[in-house]
Formats: C-alpha cells, structure tokens, sequence
C-alpha cells in the first residue's frame, strides 16, 4: 500500500472551508493508502510570535481531525515536533538545498512581504522541513491544495538531488490535488479562511451556526425581498449545492422568482448544514469529553511514526557518510 503524508498547520477550530477540502479527503484516502496525518506545529512557528493559543489550537484541530472521521487505528496522527528526527533530516537536506531555490518560492516572497519584521530563517527553510516531513516516512503521494505545488516542486528536487549525490534513499513525492471547491467565507467575497475573518467553525452550536448564517453577505444586487436573486453569484446558494442538492434547482428558481426571500433561504441552508454536522459535532463532544483521549491518540501516532522515522534517518546518515 502506497504511503501518503500530509500535513496542516495548527489553526485551532477546523472550518467549513477545511472540512469540505482537505478533511473530507483526508478520511476519503484512508480507504486506499496507509496514511500519515501531521499537525505541523514546527511550521506554525514560521509565522508566529505569540504562542500562546498553540497548544490548544493543536488539541482542537486534532478533536476536528477524529471527530469527522480520521481513524487513530487505521491512520497515523500525530504532532510533528513530537518526532524529533524531522528537525535532523531538515538539517541534513539544508546542507544540500541551494539557497537561490528557496529564495524563489512563491510564498516565502509573500511572507516576506506581509511580516517584513519577522523574516527570519525558519521561513526560508519553510519548504525544506516540509521535504523532511513527507520524506521522514518516504511517503509517494501528498494531498495539498494548489498553493503548495511549488513545495512539491522543491521537495522532488530536493530528494533526486540527495539520491543522486550519497545513493537512492527517498522516494519522489508526488502531489495529490485535492479537487475540492473553493469555499467562500461570510463575506462572500474571500475564500474562508481564519485570517480573512468570515469562516464558519465546524464546531459551532447548531443555534450559533444559524446566527452565523445570518450573517452571510448573499446576491448583494437584491437589496429588498421583492427583487429577483441570481443564485449563480450568491455565496449562499454554493452551500445548497453542497449541503441540499436535492432541492437547490427548486431554491434557485424562487430565488430568481422573489418567491423566496434571503431570510428563507438561510433558514433551510441553515438546517441543512446542522443536520450534515450532527454526527460530526456528537463525536467532538464525546471525544472532547473523554479525558485524556486526543493525548492517547497522538502519543500513540507519535510512537508509530518514530518507529518509520528512526529507520529513514538511520538510512539516510549511513549514506551520507556519518554512520
Ligand atoms: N505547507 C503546508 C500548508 O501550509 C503544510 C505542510 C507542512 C504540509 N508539511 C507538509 C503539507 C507536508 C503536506 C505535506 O498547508
């Protein structure tokens, strides 16, 4: 079986926009392939200077990870800096990354530009790490969304050029894209996401989640319940696409019609994502409440992943010479 790793960022409450991208597909691919999940922590710090919502972000991020269906039995889920030998590999591959490869790569520049207080070395090394993550369990296939193709790029550079200079250790990792569309936030205008401000967390009550709902910018062009909607521009309308298929053909129609208003239709969308979250949101609770559990599952993944790691490092260092 084919390995596949992937790894995501400590956020803290998982969102729509997460859940129906990279989750769903994450426990999709536990059918098919032995799969590693990391909550990459390490990367966080990158782009962090206060630290200190990581440990619960890391908790809650996992909560969302096993509650929609991410199995601890089947799958490896852990924390990256709790395996260690990541941050060895990182080292080894440092010494054979030309500097000029990393200074091209699309999201260092951006990150320069948006925290040019705080461009410090780990941000350059950013896609290096990321190599070390995926090639610590020379793992084949990578689920990422488009902007990380240029890491998948580096990282395949990276692994030839270390098979080619101290002999065949790594496999080349190859990007899996994950075809998920692209989810608005409330502001219908930016894709969801925690830094735009305008996302719907996957943990939410069902009464806090209509409230957000509410909230959602629609057709901006209908102003008053009388005017016709056009549901191909309304943010709202992507989610019955989603959520209700069967009736959003009915929904668009009397929304173009004025039989329905916005209120009306956020009502049923509203219902329509809380029935969709239910078991999601009754495994959270009782995961939640177990104590105890989400360390158990990630000491757990931990002790696995070292397992593969030790041997990786291992092999890669006899290589190289330094065994
Ligand atoms: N860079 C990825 C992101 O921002 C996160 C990540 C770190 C990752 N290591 C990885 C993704 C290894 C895939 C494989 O989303």
């Amino acid at each position: 079986m084919k390995r596949v790793f992937s790894g995501a960022r400590p956020t803290g409450k998982q969102h729509l926009g997460n859940y129906l991208g990279a989750i769903q597909n994450y426990v999709r691919l536990q059918a098919e392939y032995q799969c590693v999940y990391c909550i990459v922590d390490l990367h966080a710090l990158t782009t962090l200077e206060d630290t200190r919502d990581l440990k619960q972000n890391i908790r809650d991020m996992a909560l969302d990870w096993l509650a929609a269906g991410l199995e601890p039995q089947k799958s490896i889920i852990f924390v990256q800096s709790h395996v260690p030998e990541v941050t060895e590999l990182h080292v080894l591959f440092s010494m054979i990354t030309p500097l000029s490869w990393l200074m091209r790569v699309p999201t260092f520049k951006e990150k320069a530009k948006s925290q040019p207080h705080n461009v410090n070395y780990g941000l350059v090394g950013y896609p290096v790490l990321m190599t070390a993550d995926i090639t610590l369990y020379k793992a084949e296939v990578v689920p990422v969304g488009e902007d990380q193709i240029p890491h998948l790029e580096l990282a395949r550079e990276i692994v030839r050029r270390f098979n080619t200079l101290f002999g065949y250790v790594f496999p080349e990792p190859e990007a899996k894209l994950t075809t998920f569309p692209i989810v608005l936030g409330l502001d219908g205008k930016e894709k969801m996401s925690k830094t735009a401000g305008n996302v719907i967390e996957l943990a939410l009550s069902p009464e806090e989640l209509t409230e957000k709902i509410k909230t959602a910018v629609t057709d901006t062009a209908r102003v008053f319940r009388r005017d016709v909607g056009h549901p191909e521009v309304c943010n709202i309308y992507r989610f019955h696409k989603y959520f209700n298929p069967s009736q959003s053909d009915e929904i668009a129609q009397q929304c173009r019609t004025a039989q329905i208003g916005c209120v009306d239709c956020k009502t049923v969308i509203a219902r329509e994502i809380n029935n969709a979250l239910a078991p999601f949101r009754q495994h959270r609770a009782e995961f939640a409440a177990r104590k105890g559990y989400v360390e158990e599952v990630l000491a757990d993944g931990a002790r696995r992943a070292q397992a593969i790691a030790s041997e990786t490092i291992r092999e890669a260092k006899e290589k190289m010479g330094l065994l």
